[in-house]
């Protein structure tokens, strides 16, 4: 019911000489996918990632965007901007923007809601650190996440919304939640959105898993059944090895 969506998070990487190679390298190994597609790269990079996936399956997302229209905000990029380069996707409240970034629940919320607005899909980011998890606070870091993410928001506005359950203690380290771990969080993710915004938003919204999902744990991960996609970071730098993760149900 609910269409997979395999993400590729390219955070800060590729020039756009490598942007073009590496989706040329891309669209014939992902043509037939059975997944919705899509590439998040960085600003810099989005024209020619544009270009390069115009008229195939590859649908081409930004890593963040500003919540403002316009206006005196040094380096920042709108929502308007990204829509006019013909990007469809924006990531939200990745952990990386969390930690470095000063990024916070309620500027995710600010940033989720002008992206909608200006007709951008949304990828908004949650999960807890290591240290939030082995102190127990797993549900309730995530929780706290996640309504506020969508603090004021309503049913009809989850349309084009996809969550990502990215615990950090996952992310870059080679260490995957286990299959159980992540369908777990993700159910309770799927509950707290089903009891604040009611049953059919919760079963209509795709939840992925993101953190180390490679070629050789996705099967697991997709087979189960909360988790409705991956966002990928660095197996989605890789030609071959996005398109492994992209095609796991070949
Ligand atoms: P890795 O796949 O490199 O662990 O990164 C996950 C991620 O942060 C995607 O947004």
């Amino acid at each position: 019911m609910r269409k997979p969506i395999i993400a590729g998070n390219w955070k800060m990487n590729k020039t756009n000489a490598e942007t073009k190679t590496m989706i040329t390298e891309l669209l014939p190994l992902v043509a037939n996918a059975d997944c919705e597609v899509v590439l998040c790269t960085p600003f810099t990079a989005l024209a020619t990632a544009v270009e390069a996936a115009k008229g195939s399956n590859v649908k081409i997302g930004a890593e963040n965007v500003h919540f403002a229209k316009s206006g005196a905000y040094t380096g920042e990029i709108s929502a308007e901007m990204l829509v006019e380069l013909g990007v469809e996707y924006v990531i939200i409240g990745h952990s990386e923007r969390r930690q470095y970034f000063a990024e916070t629940d309620t500027t995710v919320n600010q940033r989720t809601i002008a992206a909608l607005e200006a007709g951008l899909k949304t990828m908004v980011c949650c999960g807890e650190t290591l240290a939030e998890r082995e102190a127990g606070n797993t549900e309730k870091v995530n929780e706290r996440q996640i309504l506020g993410a969508f603090e004021g928001f309503t049913a009809d506005m989850f349309a084009n919304v996809v969550v990502a359950y990215e615990p950090v203690w996952a992310i870059g380290t080679g260490v995957t939640a286990t299959d159980e771990e992540a369908n777990a969080t993700v159910g309770y993710i799927r509950s707290v959105v089903a009891k604040r915004f009611g049953n059919d938003v919760a079963d209509r919204l795709r939840i992925q898993y993101g953190g180390s999902m490679n070629p050789k744990n996705v099967k697991g991960l997709m087979a189960k059944p909360e988790i409705d996609g991956g966002l990928i970071g660095g197996a989605s730098l890789n030609a071959e090895d996005f398109s492994k993760v992209v095609n796991f149900n070949a």
